[in-house]
């Protein structure tokens, strides 16, 4: 694993780089957020200035609460929901908070690369389970379950990324249950739920709070803006009450006490569920046209399943197939992309390559694979 990588924010103009995980522009709604900031000054009170509610305000957690309920197809409570600054401060929040240095935290593998450092900065010790076409492997689990116990377990449900595979519902079912069996902690990275391109993913993690130990991380950044650094919690009574003995809250209240209202005007005015659908419209038309590209210019160099919601094509080359190596060359070509060992724990994964359709528009994303074809062409 290498802790040092960092994440892509501004990739140079001329170069179409699939490695950047943000929305394009076009998909950053301003106009939305000019309208929801306005319905919330024009009625706002002063208290909605002063320090917020430690759990969040509660205005805030019902609109989100009702938002999910339809979200989720289960129905929500706001006594469920904590805010928070987005799923990486929630993480590091849930680190800080219930573990200690030395602790075992659990991670896919691939998992979010980003996340090993959160895990790093509080002295954690990772060990990786793999995950194959259903999710985590849950089988390679109980076997790691028999000899270590974890503190923590680290999972993104639903279109993982990197690999863009959705834990089955039997697996959901008994992931739980083995978090109670072996009394650990299950911090599930719900950030892509809310973003199918076709039929919904099973049943989100955060609907399963009273089956198991579970912590589920839910994120505006994926479904309105990233900027916002707006999140929430979903846990059950117990868990919540640990949350809610945080110093940090305990001083300083709702850790995004303005933004909140922001959003829940977003959420009351229908403008957050028109907005959802026309991101699903857009990035489905998007993971179709960089299908339709790969098979037409790399075709039989490497092998991809057609995402069915997030934001990554996930895609494994011949083994003897250096991608990192390969991606020195990316500049040469003004194309750019994350090599998998990135998503590894153990420096693994050197023959996948994560490309990104969230950046780029369509015409974009078929000129940028045509320059990826290029560069595979000369230096494979
Ligand atoms: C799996 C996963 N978790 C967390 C994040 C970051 O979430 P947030 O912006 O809510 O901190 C990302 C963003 O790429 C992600 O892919």
């Amino acid at each position: 694993m290498n802790s040092k990588v960092t994440f892509d924010s501004r990739p140079d103009p001329g170069t179409i780089n699939f490695g950047v995980g943000q929305p394009s522009h076009d998909l950053l709604p301003v106009e939305l957020m000019r309208k929801a900031s306005e319905s919330f000054l024009s009625c706002a009170q002063p208290d909605e200035l002063n320090y917020g509610e430690r759990q969040g305000d509660v205005r805030f957690r019902k609109a989100l609460a009702s938002f999910l309920s339809t979200g989720y197809a289960e129905p929500a409570n706001a006594g469920s929901l904590f805010l928070s600054c987005g799923n990486s401060q929630a993480l590091d929040f849930i680190c800080a908070l219930l573990t200690r240095p030395g602790d075992t935290v659990i991670v896919e593998e691939p998992s979010y690369f980003l996340a090993f450092r959160i895990f790093l900065d509080h002295g954690l010790n990772i060990v990786s389970v793999p995950v194959d076409d259903d999710g985590l492997d849950i089988s390679q689990l109980e076997k790691v379950l028999e000899q270590s116990r974890p503190r923590l377990l680290y999972t993104i449900p639903s279109y993982h990324n990197p690999g863009g595979q959705t834990l089955s519902l039997e697996r959901r079912q008994r992931l739980a249950e083995l978090s109670r069996e072996h009394d650990f902690l299950i911090a599930a990275d719900e950030v892509y739920q809310l973003l199918h391109y076709y039929d919904p993913p099973p049943a989100a993690l955060g609907t399963m709070t009273e089956k198991g130990s579970i912590l589920s991380l839910g994120s505006f950044s994926k479904i309105l803006a990233p900027g916002l650094r707006l999140g929430w919690i979903q846990t059950s009574p117990d868990l919540m009450d640990k949350l809610m003995e945080s110093g940090a809250v305990n001083s300083g209240g709702s850790f995004n006490h303005f933004t909140s209202h922001v959003v829940r005007h977003a959420i009351e005015l229908g403008l957050q569920d028109s907005f959802l659908e026309q991101l699903r419209e857009s990035y489905r038309r998007r993971v179709e046209i960089m299908d339709q590209s790969l098979h037409e210019h790399i075709g039989p160099l490497a092998s991809w399943k057609h995402p069915e919601g997030g934001y990554f094509f996930w895609l494994k080359f011949h083994e003897s197939v250096d991608i990192a190596e390969l991606r020195r060359h990316a500049p040469e070509f003004n194309t750019g992309f994350q090599p998998g060992v990135n998503f590894s724990a153990h420096a693994g994964l050197h023959n996948y390559m994560r490309l990104s359709f969230a950046h780029y528009n369509e015409e974009s994303i078929e000129e940028g694979i045509k320059r990826l074809a290029n560069l595979l062409h000369h230096k494979l």
